[in-house]
């Protein structure tokens, strides 16, 4: 595969190869499902084997679980998280925390989050630099937050990853399979430069998980339903 200087590879085996080497870089990208399709993990694994190739650093903000729960489970995965590399070149960031903190200082009125969530994005790029952001997930962000006009905010968030000229991978939790629609609040499938859908499906009493590039602009890429598989040997998904 020839790789491309100006994308980001997910590192799904089967899926670069037929994507022109991965996401363009600058570019945002929904990765929908409903739980348990392994969002998380395809985020963390796309930036944990950027970073070990040296073709990237990020930063993983949480809110769907908390930074020790996300950590343990991509060891449990089989990826190196106490890596060195892996340690000073992805900043899991647990807004929950921050959260938390707000509250037992009793600030949590008013607050605006989506602007304290960019200052603090801005903050790291121009203190340790960084070029990929996963954020997971903004329904999360959306409850912990409660804000009052989530459509503005998503559009306001989107607006800043693509001023800081960060590539994004925004896990969007979805409801249910019925909607043709990737995103909880209705704007983020267009706002976004590309949507990975994952699945699990049912035949009779197996499941399997299926992966889609719904869209990825800029990117002759992959169409249909594929199968997704974890390979434990390489810590990457491979799609069939
Ligand atoms: N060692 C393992 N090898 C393969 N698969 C595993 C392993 N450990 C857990 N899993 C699978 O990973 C799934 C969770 O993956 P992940 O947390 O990435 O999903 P998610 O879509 O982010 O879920 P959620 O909606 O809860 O955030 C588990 O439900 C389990 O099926
Ligand atoms: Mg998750």
């Amino acid at each position: 595969m020839a790789l491309s200087l100006d994308r980001i590879p997910t590192y799904i085996t089967g899926l670069d190869e037929n994507m022109q080497g991965g996401i363009p870089k600058g570019h945002i990208v929904l990765i929908a499902g409903v739980s348990g399709t392994m969002k998380s993990t395809i985020g963390f694994a796309s930036l944990y084997h950027a970073v070990l190739e040296g073709r990237a650093s990020g930063i993983y903000v949480t809110m769907e679980q908390g930074k020790e729960s996300l950590a343990s489970h991509m060891k449990g995965m089989g990826m190196d998280v106490d890596d060195a590399r892996v340690r000073s070149h992805i900043a899991i960031i647990d807004l929950a925390d921050l959260r938390v903190q707000l509250d037992a200082q009793g600030v949590t009125q008013n607050v605006d989050w989506m602007g304290q969530l960019i200052k603090q994005l801005a903050n790291y790029r121009d203190s340790i630099g960084f070029e990929v952001v996963v954020f997971d997930s903004l329904g999360a962000f959306f409850t912990l937050t409660k804000m009052e006009n989530p459509r503005d905010e998503v559009f306001r968030f989107f607006e800043a990853i693509r001023r800081m000229g960060l590539t994004g991978m925004i896990i969007c939790e979805m409801m249910g399979e019925m909607k043709n629609q990737f995103g909880e609040f209705g704007i983020e499938d267009y706002l976004s430069d590309g949507v990975i859908h994952v699945t699990m499906e049912r035949s009779g009493d197996e499941v399997n998980r299926k992966l889609s590039v719904v869209k990825m602009r800029h990117t002759k890429h992959l169409m249909g339903y594929h199968p997704l598989d974890w390979d434990e040997d390489t810590q990457r998904f491979i799609i069939g």
